[in-house]
């Protein structure tokens, strides 16, 4: 758990209830959560962005962080982050799951970059991303290993009550990814999808310019020589950071850790990619 959360948020969280209704946005760190977190909110806010000021928080918590009480008090239907694995996520037929998962790769760049750009929560800012990369394919990080957290998510594939998307699909079609979303939520967010003017508002609001811009909407302030949290928003850019043995260590990874499971399917061509680079 990141040192910033307390460990009563933690405890509450795992106790909660789900209800019918509930949208959970369930990631592992750095796969896209905030973008799927703000799909989600616009399909059911009527595609009403958030005012510069206001922050996407109080009406989508971080389960884990601020605790079931504060989750089970919103209005429904409730819309609750979290980047538990799928055993400890409170679960029930009733609530509906949205699986976001991103290629080890860019999910290990893009957590090195949130590492070091918190130093009131991690004691990394000079940290390299040799040194993070030790931690990452060791699983020591928040929220533990990629592959496990993963792998407990996928568990469920085929289940009427879970969506699965990938942070890559999102990106190469996001009006389709809308509107995977929407019929999975179901009335009123698939009207919402399917007013063409809406849906418009909706793409432009999540673009990644738009997203980039008043970025206290969705986390913390940073020091300004820090990445920013809204970052590059790309597939690949592991290749500016990964040196030829990392490229070959993950990979290997990959290939072992999920070997027969649906995962081992997920990104063909970045895969092929990193082979050519190891
Ligand atoms: P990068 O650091 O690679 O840029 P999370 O919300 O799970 O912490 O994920 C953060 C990652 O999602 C960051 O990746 C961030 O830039 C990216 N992201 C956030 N909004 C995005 C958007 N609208 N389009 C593309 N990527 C986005």
């Amino acid at each position: 758990m990141p040192l910033g959360f307390p460990p009563g948020g933690f405890e509450s969280g795992l106790r909660y209830q789900p209800r019918s209704g509930d949208v959970f946005v369930c990631t592992y760190p750095k796969c896209g959560t905030t973008w799927m977190q703000y799909i989600v909110y616009l399909l059911t806010h009527g595609a009403t962005p958030l005012a510069q000021t206001e922050t996407l928080e109080p009406a989508f918590p971080h389960l884990e962080e601020v605790g079931g009480e504060i989750v089970a008090a919103l209005p429904a239907p409730r819309l609750i982050k979290t980047h538990l694995p799928r055993a400890m996520t409170p679960f029930s037929a009733a609530a509906r799951y949205i699986h976001v998962a991103r290629n080890p790769f860019d999910c290990a760049a893009s957590f090195y970059h949130h590492t070091r750009g918190f130093p009131q929560h991690y004691d990394f800012a000079g940290g390299t991303f040799a040194d993070y990369f030790e931690c990452f394919i060791r699983g020591e990080v928040d929220f533990g290993d990629y592959f496990e957290h993963l792998d407990s998510w996928y568990g469920l594939l085929g289940a009427d009550n879970v969506l699965f998307l990938t942070y890559e699909e999102i990106r190469a079609d996001t009006r389709g990814a809308i509107m995977a979303v929407a019929e999975f939520l179901g009335e009123p967010a698939l009207a919402t999808a399917r007013h063409e003017l809406k849906l418009e508002n909706i793409l432009a609001a999540v673009s990644f310019e738009s997203m980039r811009k008043d970025q206290s909407r969705w986390s913390s302030e940073r020091p300004a020589d820090m990445p920013e949290f809204v970052r590059k928003g790309s597939v690949g850019d592991w290749q500016n950071l990964f040196a030829p043995s990392q490229v070959r260590r993950l990979l290997a990874a990959f290939e072992s850790r999920t070997a027969g499971t649906p995962v081992a399917r997920l990104w063909p061509d970045i895969m092929a990619d990193a082979r050519r680079r190891q």
